[in-house]
């Protein structure tokens, strides 16, 4: 047996050679240097000794197959390191297509995740078995870190599938697949349910297959569906890049479009030449800054605030069993879905049984849809509505041990609420509010345990949203945050933390947003255009619709108490001039919102959107009056990071990365960017570079924009935002 730093070579008495890949260095196996030198001594080997050879299984001794590519080495790429770049992706291409055109049966045992780089072994490999792990993804999701497989995941996708299949399917999505899926899909050829039945069948493989080749090395192969030079491939093409410029809607996402091309021009060279085509494309991309903003947004940042990088330390981890849904409306039935759907039991209470009922059945609904879909079975769905138990009497929730609370949004009933249950519950329940606009510490002063009272801010749809924002008062103790913490991890979502302020993080944030879209309507800009302005900065929503959906009743409410509480605490208040233009949709046309059937968009009897309000144009539009497409994007994208420094500054947020994936995850900040303070590092010319656009855009759009003097001094001291 010999070693190699990160690949056991353990070859047997008939001469099948598995190759182990286990780097002794780090918790997942990743394409770092260690394995570029690990593979090419592999690979030397296998042409050395090929005559005692009979067949190759790659397998691996971590929980995970193969993580992918080396993130941390990836994000310190710069535009002058292409060669670099290029080189690296290239020389390990280069040995696993050594292994893979030795005349031997090469078959990967995929023991566990093989995402990118994992599954690009795997589809060097001539069979690919997947253990049918519970948890285990496999795919290629290089798109979602702006990123593309370079390690021949195109290349050998496009000939393994077609182009067509390898894009929707695999490529442009970065869709992880479970091994049924895999399977379904054409990613795997068959599945095992142990380890040994995975490695038995390895061996049955490479008996059956002395000789096996690649389709793609077997002489007159053509890429299944055709390409580009086929003229019935031709006649679909231009779908293609059509369908993607619709999906994007012109926000910037190179990644796509590099994959896109590099899968079309592949298709019509030669293996090796596809291979050269795919690095240069990979390069292009990853000395780019997109790539470098979603590397820190989606990995590092994401892995910090999942793993408790706000979690206070100390308190033992502890895990909710019963759990009491205050409200069965469409929070609290969202809510209780996904307690149950996470092995919490539920007790779900309304005013009355009916409406307790009515709550229940949306999870009754959810899982209906996913039985048919096939994502669930009868016996599961049966298992999770079991846990959830409707009721109007405070009785049933003896025994729980966290409360979520989610009645309408009323201080005097909250308060109600709580001392309804709070001698019910177990004494020591954790105390959590959804409120979506009270402050914390407010709503306390009627909850008897100060203390153990802490928000928790789910975001709707709750099934779907994936973010859950905690929200410490001033007498949250850390227990209960720490407690907090745990609950919504409990239940699979990635919980920030943030200190009470009016609209915490993410509602206060957002407002600006919308504020700022509606102020350019009322300057008389064409309202089609500010809408396009979101769309091609890359919000998912575009900001008038997201405003009718929200409501406008609600931000004037926000700002009458806002006011009131500044003019309180003696604190000066300034107008915005998105107020006057919403007073007036409100007051003199009559028009709300989606909910009450006319807002900025015109909605037909079934409430479906019918094209912006034509009155806008008449009440509001100058014509001719047009600003630079680029400030209406940055006016979105800068209102909204200036104030999550302001954020900052009032210790409302004490994590940069918890801000990048709140922004992200929570109010749609585009993904592009990496999240709301990476914008910021990322900015052209940096964060110099951001205050003299902010200047730039107070200047001609209002002080609002006047860069905070903490930024400022950042900038001045070369330094970035940064845990
Ligand atoms: P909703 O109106 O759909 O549901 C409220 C439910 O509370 C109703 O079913 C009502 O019967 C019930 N309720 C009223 N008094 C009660 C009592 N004494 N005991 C038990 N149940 C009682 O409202 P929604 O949208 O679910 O909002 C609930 C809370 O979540 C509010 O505080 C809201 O601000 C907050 N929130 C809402 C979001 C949204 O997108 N709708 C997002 C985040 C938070």
């Amino acid at each position: 047996m010999t070693e190699t730093r990160t690949i056991r070579w353990e070859q047997d008495e008939t001469g099948v050679v598995t190759l182990v890949l286990d780097d002794p260095d780090q918790s997942a196996n990743t394409m770092n240097q260690a394995f570029k030198d690990s593979i090419a001594a592999i690979a030397d080997r296998a042409e050395a000794e090929k005559d005692s050879i009979r067949g190759i299984v790659f397998t691996s001794a971590k929980k995970t197959f193969f993580a992918g590519g080396d993130l941390k080495d990836m994000i310190r790429l710069r535009p002058e390191d292409a060669r670099l770049a290029f080189d690296t992706g290239t020389e390990i291409k280069a040995s696993l297509r050594r292994i893979e055109t030795l005349g031997k049966p090469v078959v990967a045992a995929i023991n566990g995740a093989a995402l990118g780089g994992g599954y690009e072994i795997a589809l060097a490999s001539h069979h690919r078995i997947a253990l049918d792990a519970p948890g285990s993804k496999i795919g290629l999701p290089e798109v979602t870190l702006g990123l593309l497989p370079a390690g021949g995941g195109v290349t050998r996708t496009v000939r393994l599938m077609g182009i067509a299949d390898a894009l929707l399917k695999v490529l442009l999505q970065g869709t992880q697949y479970n091994p049924k899926r895999a399977l379904e899909n054409g990613l795997v050829h068959e599945l095992a349910s142990t380890p040994e039945e995975m490695l038995a069948k390895a061996r049955a493989f490479i008996d059956a297959n002395p000789e096996s080749r690649q389709p793609w090395d077997v002489p007159g192969y053509r890429i299944p569906g055709g390409t580009p030079s086929n003229p019935r491939f031709a006649a679909n093409l231009p779908a293609f890049p059509a369908n993607l410029k619709k999906q994007l809607n012109g926000a910037p996402y190179p990644a796509p479009r590099n994959i896109l091309a590099c899968a079309v021009e592949g298709s019509q060279v030669d293996f090796e030449t596809a291979l050269t085509i795919e690095a240069r494309y990979f390069t292009e991309l990853v000395t780019g800054q997109t790539a470098k903003n979603m590397i820190q947004a989606f990995f590092f940042d994401l892995q910090a605030v999942n793993a408790g990088r706000s979690r206070p330390g100390g308190a033992s981890p502890r895990t909710v069993r019963k759990v009491a849904v205050l409200g069965a409306g469409m929070m609290g039935a969202g809510i209780a879905y996904s307690c149950a759907r996470a092995g919490i039991e539920v007790v779900l209470k309304d005013v009355t049984a009916e409406a307790a009922a009515k709550g229940r059945a949306y999870s009754e609904k959810l899982l209906d849809k996913a039985v048919a879909r096939g994502r669930t079975t009868e016996a599961r769905r049966a298992e999770l509505l079991g846990r959830i138990t409707p009721t109007a009497d405070p009785a049933d929730l003896a025994g729980c041990d966290a409360v979520i609370e989610a009645v309408f949004e009323d201080t005097a009933l909250k308060h109600t609420v709580f001392q309804e249950i709070q001698d019910v519950v177990a004494p020591d329940a954790l105390l959590c509010s959804n409120t979506s606009t009270l402050p914390i510490s407010g709503l306390a002063d009627g909850v008897g345990r100060p203390a153990d009272f802490i928000g928790l801010h789910f975001f709707s749809p709750v099934d779907k949203m994936p973010l859950v924002e905690i929200i410490k008062g001033e007498r949250t103790g850390d227990e209960a945050v720490a407690r907090a913490f745990d609950l919504v991890r409990q239940i699979n979502k990635t919980p920030i933390v943030v200190n009470d302020s009016r609209g915490f993080f993410t509602s206060r944030v957002i407002g600006q947003f919308i504020n700022e879209g509606v102020a350019m309507v009322g300057e008389g800009i064409e309202p089609a255009s500010v809408e396009q302005a979101a769309a091609q900065a890359g919000y998912p929503a575009k900001v008038l619709s997201l405003m009718d959906e929200l409501t406008l009743t609600l931000p004037r409410k926000i700002r009458v108490e806002t006011r009131k509480a500044f003019e309180a605490e003696g604190r000066s208040w300034a107008e915005h001039p998105a107020d006057s233009v919403i007073d007036r949709m409100v007051d003199e046309f009559g028009r709300p919102g989606r909910s009450g059937g006319a807002g900025f968009y015109a909605y037909d009897e079934a409430g479906r959107r019918d094209g912006l309000w034509p009155g806008l144009r008449e009440h509001f539009t100058k014509p001719g009056h047009e600003i630079p497409f680029e400030d209406m994007k940055e006016r979105m994208l800068f209102s909204e990071a200036l104030d999550s420094i302001r954020c900052l500054d009032e210790g409302v947020l004490t994590s940069v990365a918890d801000a990048n994936i709140g922004s992200i995850m929570g109010i749609g900040f585009p993904a592009w960017t990496g999240g709301v303070l990476q914008y910021v590092n990322g900015y052209a010319g940096g964060l110099p570079g951001f205050v003299a656009r902010a200047r730039e855009l107070a200047e001609t759009y209002g002080e609002r924009f006047a860069p905070p003097a903490s930024l400022v001094e950042k900038a001045e001291r070369g330094e970035t935002y940064r845990d």
